[in-house]
């Protein structure tokens, strides 16, 4: 492992912008330098700005109760009516917003004045259903405009938004609703995946039932935009077609200003431990970031730009560049409801040209997936456009990083891979397209008014040519506030590890994630360090299907890890222990069937096992815990490393011998 790393590190291809690109450039050096000599006159500057405020703040940041920041606290702003109603005040009522593609190829063009008006008349029709400043309102839709909708109908009145990928199960989407207490779920009959509709009101019915086994949840109201035509099943009194109560609200509605620590939303991430994080954002530090990073990290010219984010709506990503960045900017975008490869392998890059993209921001694994059905489908279409391509949500290997840049941007176009995470609710780490010579693989350099570091064990700074543990070393404006009712949880998880005694004010926020930085002081973000994976850029946590895997009754004990994977980074990989009459009952393959499937009910689809192996140990110290590092050596097909620690040394002998 560490022997690869090197040889990456060693990568000397640099790409320097273009003389072209740099002429019409937003950004400029001088950003960098503004930052570096007043950080938070930089950042108080960029809010002004960027954003509309009601009342304007006077004091940038309080950090005097770290890890609870407050930015830009005395002022007030409406997130929506800076997402909107000021883009149609300035003339750009006629601006596209959103151009919208469903999967069987159905569009809509919607503009700011139109997605205004619509954001309007959602916000009256939550107030009907009793939903006020502060309520909780869980969001489970497919890609449709009706998501961002609903999510900023919430914003507009003061609510709080808690999104949950359709693609989660609906045992994971009860929890997410009893977790936030939620008192209205938004959602759709079904929406378009791979050619077919699938379901997600029935899970929502499930997720909120009331019966035997299952208490009643605090939703007074399930509101379901018809999307798929599947047939649904109808609470009378509870449920409510979305094309009823909003069609019908009044137009008119004006946006109250909330102060600016005012919870925008919940968005629940994978920890360490069986139970999601809630992680909390506020609103004005987050809209400033997002909308800070959207403009100079894409180089965006809101008038002549088509950008395309092509993360879910689910995903935090979704949150900052489908949604607030974008809108907040008054940017056009696409957004599309389907996979990348129906009906075609090519639908992406048809896309792109229909559209005119000028700015594609996606995933690495998308990347590889691209790179092994072939040049030829992207080389069918004109994708000239292009001229800014992002990727986020996993570290790009320099292969799809050169493939990224020579096939989708034809040899010129800049890449800029962005580090970031739920937590920290914005981009926190990128090249600037303008401004750096990228290099392959790297996720380079900390964006202006950001500050990060690499911290070895003892909390030394490492140094250049040096890896050890990634840190931001001060308060950032969409830094998230909190975990949802789990303060202790909040502060153990990011802020106590390096807690230098005395002064408080200097506690480090730990990102979780392994880095290195390289002989320029360039970062490479090398991936977790702790018990959570990333499957296609999605977290998942370990202990989280540990539990699902528990929770079967055939299942005496698993373990489960995060193998690497050649398209999808890493892929879940799971040992399981079976009750000893099941172990006779069941071959292991058939074990196996069972418990994926299980796996897909409890949380979704994205976690099921790629592989599970029925064994009869699993490896433990002394202690009781599991040696996960060992089963990762199994699972990745290598020689399995030092056993000396294991209370019973013979386990890995008989656990590699049953899997030969
Ligand atoms: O491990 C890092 C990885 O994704 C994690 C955050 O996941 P999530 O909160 O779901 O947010 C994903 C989208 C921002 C990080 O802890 N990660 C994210 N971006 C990169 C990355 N790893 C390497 N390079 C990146 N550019």
């Amino acid at each position: 492992m560490s022997e690869k790393i090197d040889s990456l590190l060693q990568e000397d291809r640099r790409f320097p912008p273009s003389a072209d690109f740099t002429a019409n450039s937003i950004a400029s050096p001088d950003l960098y330098e503004r930052a570096a000599e007043d950080r938070l006159a930089f950042w108080a500057d960029q809010a002004r700005e960027l954003l509309h405020w009601h009342t304007p703040f006077t004091q940038t940041l309080d950090w005097n109760n770290p890890p609870f920041a407050r930015w830009f606290a005395d002022g007030t702003l409406n997130v929506a009516y800076n997402c909107l109603d000021r883009h149609v005040i300035a003339g750009n009522g006629d601006r596209v917003a959103i151009h919208w593609e469903g999967e069987p190829g159905d569009t809509r063009t919607i503009t700011y004045a139109q997605l205004t008006e619509e954001v309007k008349k959602a916000a009256n029709a939550l107030e009907a259903l009793g939903i006020r400043h502060g309520d909780r309102v869980a969001i489970y839709l497919p890609m449709i405009p009706e998501a961002a909708v609903a999510m900023l109908a919430c914003a507009r009145i003061g609510a709080v938004h808690s999104v949950v990928f359709g693609g989660f199960s609906a045992e994971s989407l009860r929890s997410r609703i009893e977790d936030a207490q939620a008192k209205l779920v938004i959602t759709a009959d079904g929406g378009w995946r791979k050619g077919k509709v699938f379901p997600l009101k029935d899970a929502v019915d499930a997720a909120v039932a009331n019966d035997a086994s299952h208490p009643a949840t605090t939703v007074e109201h399930v509101l379901v935009v018809k999307r798929g035509d599947n047939d649904v099943e109808w609470v009378d009194g509870r449920d409510l077609w979305w094309h009823d109560v909003v069609a019908g609200a009044s137009e008119n509605h004006e946006a109250k200003p909330f102060e600016a620590e005012n919870p925008l939303y919940i968005l629940y991430t994978s920890g360490t431990t069986g139970k999601p994080k809630g992680i909390l954002h506020t609103s004005g530090g987050y809209l400033t970031q997002c909308a800070f990073t959207h403009k100079y990290v894409f180089d965006l010219h809101p008038e002549t730009d088509v950008f395309w984010c092509t993360a879910d709506v689910g995903w935090v990503t979704g949150h900052s560049y489908v949604v607030y960045g974008p809108l907040a900017n008054g940017a056009t975008q696409l957004m599309y409801e389907g996979t990348p490869d129906t009906p075609h392998p090519g639908r992406w890059w048809e896309l792109i040209e229909k559209y005119g993209v000028t700015i594609l921001y996606t995933a690495p694994t998308a990347i590889r997936a691209f790179m092994k059905t072939g040049r030829e489908y992207p080389q069918k279409f004109d994708l000239s456009s292009l001229r800014v391509l992002g990727s986020v949500g996993e570290p790009i290997n320099p292969e799809a990083w050169i493939w990224y840049r020579d096939i989708i941007g034809g040899g010129k176009t800049p890449v800029v891979d962005t580090w970031w995470q739920t937590e920290t609710g914005a981009i926190m780490v990128s090249a600037l397209p303008g401004i750096t010579s990228t290099k392959p693989g790297s996720t380079q350099v900390p964006i202006p008014g950001i500050s990060v570091d690499v911290l070895d064990e003892t909390g030394k700074r490492v140094g250049n040519g040096n890896g050890g543990l990634l840190v931001s070393t001060a308060p950032w404006p969409s830094m998230l506030r909190g975990i949802w009712g789990d303060p202790e949880r909040f502060i153990e998880t990011y802020w106590e590890k390096f807690d230098f005694e005395g002064s408080p004010n200097r506690r480090m926020y730990l990102a979780g994630d392994g880095a290195r930085l390289d002989a320029d002081g360039e970062l490479w973000v090398l991936g977790r360090v702790d018990d959570v994976m990333n499957v296609s850029g999605h977290r998942l946590s370990t202990m989280e299907i540990e539990s699902a895997l528990v929770s079967h009754p055939i299942v005496a004990e698993a373990a489960v890890v995060g193998a690497t994977d050649d398209t999808t980074g890493q892929a879940v990989v799971a040992f399981v222990i079976l009750r000893a009459k099941q172990a006779e009952a069941q071959t292991a393959e058939e074990a196996e069937a069972i418990l994926k499937v299980h796996v897909a009910e409890q949380i979704g689809a994205i976690a099921r096992p790629k592989k599970i192996y029925i064994v009869t140990e699993l490896p433990k110290t002394r202690s009781g815990k599991i040696m996960r590092r060992l089963l990762r050596d199994v699972a990745e097909g290598r020689e399995v490393g030092d056993t000396t620690t294991l209370a019973d040394t013979q386990v890995m002998q008989v656990i590699t011998d049953k899997l030969k």
